[in-house]
C-alpha cells in the first residue's frame, strides 16, 4: 500500500481543529500543507501561525510543500515548526543542490516538486541527493484542478531513471487524484498520493481516506 497525505488546502479553516482530528483518527500517513506566497503561483495560503497551529495536535508527518520564491529564506522556520519532509520547487530555487543540501542539514527529508511543463531528466544531477520527486499533476496555486494525464509519462520515466539514482526515492503526485485514478497511478510508480478536494469534499473523509488507502 502507498502513502496518503491529504492536503488541508480545502478543508474547513473555520473548524481547522476537527479537521486536524480527523485526519489524526483516519489512516493518512502524512498530513500536507500547501505554502504558497502570491508570487511563484496566483494564490496566497496561510503562513508560520497555521503551521505552528496544526503541528501542536496533528499526530501525522507534516509534509510541507513550498510554493514560493527564494525558499532558502524560510527553511529554518519551517523544521523549527515541525516539519518532517520539506519540498521545494525545482522552478523556484537557481541553487537547487545547496538548498537540498540545506535542507538535509537541518536534519529533515527532502522532496523536489516539477511542475507540469517541467523535464524530468532535469533532476537527474540531484536524484541520489533527494528522498522524493513531487510530480505536480495540475498547475499549482489551487485545489479542486483537472489532473494532466501526460504526468504518467513522467512517473514512468522518473522510476525507471530512479532505479539507477536513487532505488529507494519516493515519487509523490499531487493535484486532481481520486478514486479514478489512483490504482493506475500506483502501478505507473507513484508511492505517495496527496489529495485535497477529493477528501475534504467528500461526505465522510475518513471513509474516503481509507478507500484511498485500499485502491493504492
Ligand atoms: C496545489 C496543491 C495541492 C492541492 C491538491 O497547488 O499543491 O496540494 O491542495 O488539491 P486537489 O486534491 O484538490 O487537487
Ligand atoms: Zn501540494
Amino acid at each position: 500500500m502507498s502513502l496518503i497525505a491529504p492536503s488541508i488546502l480545502n478543508a474547513d479553516f473555520l473548524h481547522l481543529q476537527e479537521q486536524i482530528e480527523i485526519i489524526n483518527r483516519s489512516d493518512a500517513d502524512w498530513i500536507h500543507l500547501d505554502i504558497m506566497d502570491g508570487v511563484y503561483v496566483p494564490n496566497i495560503s496561510f503562513g508560520f501561525p497555521v503551521v505552528q497551529a496544526v503541528k501542536s495536535i496533528s499526530k501525522k508527518p507534516m509534509d510541507v510543500h513550498l510554493m514560493i520564491v527564494q525558499p532558502e529564506k524560510y527553511l529554518k522556520k519551517f523544521t523549527e515548526n515541525g516539519a518532517f519532509n520539506i519540498t521545494v520547487h525545482y522552478e523556484t530555487c537557481t541553487h537547487l543542490h545547496s538548498t537540498i543540501h540545506q535542507i538535509k542539514d537541518l536534519g529533515v527529508k527532502v522532496g523536489v516538486a516539477l511542475n507540469p511543463h517541467t523535464e524530468i531528466s532535469l533532476l537527474k544531477p540531484v536524484l541520489e541527493d533527494i528522498d522524493m520527486v513531487l510530480i505536480m499533476t495540475v498547475n499549482p496555486g489551487f485545489g479542486g484542478q483537472k489532473f494532466i494525464h501526460y504526468s504518467f509519462e513522467k512517473i514512468r520515466e522518473l522510476r525507471k531513471i530512479s532505479e539507477d539514482y536513487n532505488p529507494g526515492l519516493l515519487i509523490q503526485v499531487d493535484g486532481g487524484i481520486t478514486l479514478e485514478n489512483i490504482g493506475k497511478l500506483k502501478q505507473a510508480g507513484v508511492d505517495v498520493f496527496v489529495a485535497g478536494t477529493f477528501v475534504f469534499k467528500s461526505k465522510d473523509p475518513i471513509r474516503t481516506i481509507r478507500s484511498l488507502k485500499e485502491s493504492s
